[in-house]
C-alpha cells in the first residue's frame, strides 16, 4: 500500500450502502462456438435474495460459474465491490466472499457432519510437531453454529450420508456463512427436494439473507422463488427475458414468464400428437390453463 495517498477527494465508496457485492454489466461467455450467455445484467446486494430462472440450458449455470471463478466472461464486465474482476479459479472468488454451493456439495458421505464441516479448513491444536486435529472445538463450533442458523441435528458424530438432500444443503450454507461468504450461490438447491425438505432449504435461504449475505438462488421453479426472491431474472437462450424487483411482478406473471406461453401451446401440440390426437381440433392452447404449468419441477 506504500504510496498511495488516500485523498478526501475520494468519492464514497458505498453511498447509501447500496452498491452491489458482486455485479455483472452486459456479460455474457461463449464456449467455442456456443454462445451460452449475452448481455446480461444482475447485481447482487447484501441481505437481498437474487433469483435466476430458466429453463434447461437457458445460461443459468454458465452464469454463476462466471460468478463462482469456475469460467471467465468473454464479453461484457464482472465486478465485485464495485471493481472490474476475472477470476481464474473458484478459490480467487471465495477469498472475495463468494461462496457457491452445488447440488453435489462436495460433501464426503462417510463423514460425520462436524468433519465436513470443516473440510479443507480443519482446526488444529498444539504447536508443531504436535499438532493435532482440534476436535473438539471442531464439533463445538459447528455445533453452535449450525444452531445459529436454526439447524439442529441430533448428532454431529453421524455421516452426512445419513442426512436428507435438505438437511445436506443446510450444512453447506451453514459452512458458507461460517466461513465468511458475502455472497451464497446456490445452484438448484430445492430441485431434488420434496415439498417439506424444499421448506427448510428455503428458510435457510432467508436465513442466510437475515445475516446480510447476498444470495443468488438458482431454480426451475416460480414457486420457490416468490418464496424467498427480492428480485428475479429469467434466462431464455442466454438471454435475459425478464429482470424485476419482488414489487414489479406477481407470481402469476412470474410462472408465466417462466412457462414460456409459445412454447406451452407447441408442447401441448406435440404432446396431442404423439397421443394420435388431432391438433386441429384442440382449442388454442394457453388459454386453457395447462397443467403443465403447475409444477414445472416437482418430484420425479
Ligand atoms: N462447457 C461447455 N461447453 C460447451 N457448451 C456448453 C458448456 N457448458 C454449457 N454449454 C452450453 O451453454 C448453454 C447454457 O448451458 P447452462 O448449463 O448454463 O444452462 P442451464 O440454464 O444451467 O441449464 P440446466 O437447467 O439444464 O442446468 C447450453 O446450450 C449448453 O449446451
Ligand atoms: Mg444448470
Amino acid at each position: 500500500m506504500t504510496g498511495t495517498t488516500r485523498g478526501a477527494a475520494l468519492p464514497d465508496p458505498a453511498p447509501g450502502g447500496d452498491r452491489p457485492l458482486a455485479e455483472l454489466r452486459k456479460a455474457g461467455k461463449s464456449y467455442g462456438a456456443t454462445r451460452a450467455l449475452h448481455g446480461v445484467d444482475l447485481a447482487v446486494h447484501p441481505g437481498r435474495v437474487t433469483c435466476v430462472l430458466g429453463d434447461n440450458g437457458a445460461g443459468k449455470s454458465t452464469l454463476i460459474k462466471i460468478i463462482s471463478g469456475l469460467h471467465q466472461h468473454t464479453e461484457g464486465e464482472f465486478l465485485v465491490d464495485g471493481e472490474p474482476v476475472r477470476f481464474t479459479t473458484p478459490r480467487e472468488a471465495l477469498d472475495r466472499g463468494i461462496a457457491a454451493v452445488y447440488q453435489d456439495l462436495a460433501t464426503v458421505p462417510l463423514m460425520p457432519v462436524w468433519r465436513n464441516f470443516f473440510l479443507g479448513s480443519e482446526l488444529t491444536r498444539g504447536p508443531w510437531p504436535l499438532r493435532r486435529l482440534d476436535i473438539a472445538r471442531m464439533k463445538k463450533t459447528a455445533d453452535e453454529e449450525l444452531r445459529t442458523m436454526g439447524i439442529v441435528l441430533d448428532d454431529l458424530e453421524q455421516p452426512v450420508g445419513t442426512l436428507s438432500g435438505g438437511q445436506r444443503q443446510c450444512v453447506a450454507i451453514a459452512r458458507a456463512v461460517h466461513f465468511g461468504a458475502r455472497v451464497l450461490i446456490l445452484d438448484e438447491p430445492t430441485a431434488a427436494l420434496g415439498v417439506k425438505q424444499s421448506g427448510v432449504v428455503l428458510k435457510y435461504i432467508a436465513a442466510a439473507r437475515d445475516r446480510g449475505l447476498g444470495v443468488v438462488f438458482i431454480t426451475h421453479n416460480p414457486h420457490h422463488a416468490y418464496l424467498v426472491g427480492d428480485h428475479f431474472s429469467v434466462l431464455r437462450l442466454g438471454t435475459l427475458e425478464l429482470s424485476a424487483d419482488r414489487g414489479e411482478i406477481g407470481l402469476e406473471e412470474l410462472t408465466d414468464h417462466m412457462a414460456g406461453g409459445a412454447e406451452l401451446t407447441a408442447l401441448e401440440h406435440e404432446l396431442a400428437q404423439a397421443r394420435g390426437v388431432d391438433v386441429a381440433e384442440l382449442p388454442e392452447g394457453r388459454d386453457r390453463q395447462a397443467p403443465v404449468t403447475a409444477s414445472p419441477e416437482g418430484n420425479p
